[in-house]
């Protein structure tokens, strides 16, 4: 990949560059017009969302056969990939995992810090450095909000830069899973996205996927949002001003039963208590943000229910058998929707088709 990366004084200083509006922070991330480092929802535009569920939906339609599996794992078969997870995940990892495999990507993986020189004093932006010595890619999931995007300004003024993509980090931003959702509701609505009312449930102050996931709607027209969570997890000031600038409509409301009847997407997320300070989270009543049996005769019988997982008791097990209960299918999209972005970071893509 050629490097097309602009140094100037701003970008050179992380303070100073970290403070720039998301669109001037853009083309820093991008080379020869493709993705290269994949930290915000932001980068997603329609075009590309739609290019990356056709490539997906080919990539799982051809790889139902041994020629088109051995095809698709030739494509990246000359690439290594580091997967540097030191925040708990299954999903996350064992789909990004799973995605660099089916490409032939090879991989190595940290899940714990107290296994890298980290424990010897090496800072975290040493550590992420040295995996680049080795592979061709890094994907990291990190407990620090803004850590992600440190980490690939930081590879982007080496002379030895590999692309990165953010497997969650802090409570800022997941943006992986939320192109993973919404291939979901692409493939749930059968590619008509648009008129769409979606619901979202739970703690949405601390919930990176409901963040994530509501950049991503200013790509589809005419989609309201309706914000459902407790008084102390509302949906943060930036996200409700981000949906203003766009004119995306939204209504907040502690009443659950009021908006189901109107969702075409029911968005479940469960209580962030990794992120209290103080044990808050004991302070909250979740059960009115629970999605039960007796709710099922109330919603549509075309909305889809939807969970990031994991799940505590936000979803009762006994929903799952309903078909509009999509959270297993959405785990496994991940998959596909992750191999989808590799691919095109890589330039791969255009050859992937059915
Ligand atoms: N949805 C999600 O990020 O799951 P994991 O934490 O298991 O990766």
């Amino acid at each position: 990949m050629e490097r097309t990366l602009k140094m100037t004084s701003v970008n050179s200083n992380w303070d100073d560059f970290h403070k720039k509006d998301i669109s001037e922070k853009l083309p820093f991330f991008t080379r020869d017009g493709r993705l290269y480092d994949c930290l915000f929802a932001q980068q997603f535009d329609r075009k590309l969302l739609t290019s990356l569920f056709k490539t997906a939906d080919a990539l799982r339609a051809i790889t139902q056969k041994k020629e088109g599996m051995d095809h698709a794992g030739s494509l990246l078969s000359h690439t290594r990939a580091m997967l540097y997870f030191v925040q708990p995940s299954t999903r996350t990892f064992l789909s990004f995992l799973n995605a660099c495999h089916i490409l032939g990507v090879k991989t190595s993986e940290i899940r714990d810090t107290s296994t890298s020189s980290e424990v010897k004093g090496e800072s975290p932006e040493d550590t992420v450095r040295t995996f680049s010595s080795y592979v061709d890619m890094i994907i990291m999931r990190h407990p620090t909000p803004g850590f992600v995007e440190k980490t690939a300004w930081l590879m982007n003024l080496t002379n030895r830069p590999v692309p990165i993509i953010n497997g969650g980090s802090g409570k800022d931003q997941h943006p992986t899973q939320a192109l993973l959702d919404s291939y979901t509701l692409y493939r749930s609505f059968n590619g008509d996205m648009d008129n769409k009312k979606i619901v979202m449930v739970g703690d949405l102050k601390r919930g990176r996927t409901v963040r994530s996931l509501t950049y991503l709607m200013k790509n589809y027209k005419n989609i309201s949002l309706a914000f459902v969570s407790p008084e102390q997890f509302r949906m943060e000031p930036d996200i409700l001003e981000f949906l203003k600038r766009h004119n995306i409509p939204f209504t907040e409301t502690g009443d659950f039963r009021s908006v189901m009847g109107e969702a075409d997407a029911i968005y479940m997320t469960r209580i962030q208590d990794e992120h209290d300070h103080s044990g808050e989270s004991k302070a909250v009543d979740y059960s009115p943000f629970y999605f039960r049996s007796e709710h099922l005769k109330l919603i549509k019988k075309t909305c889809v229910i939807m969970h990031p997982l994991p799940r505590r008791n936000e979803i009762e097990t006994s929903v799952d058998a309903d078909p509009r209960a999509v959270f297993w299918r959405q785990e496994r999209n991940g998959m596909w929707a992750r191999a989808a972005l590799i691919a095109h970071i890589f330039g791969a893509d255009q050859k992937i088709t059915r």
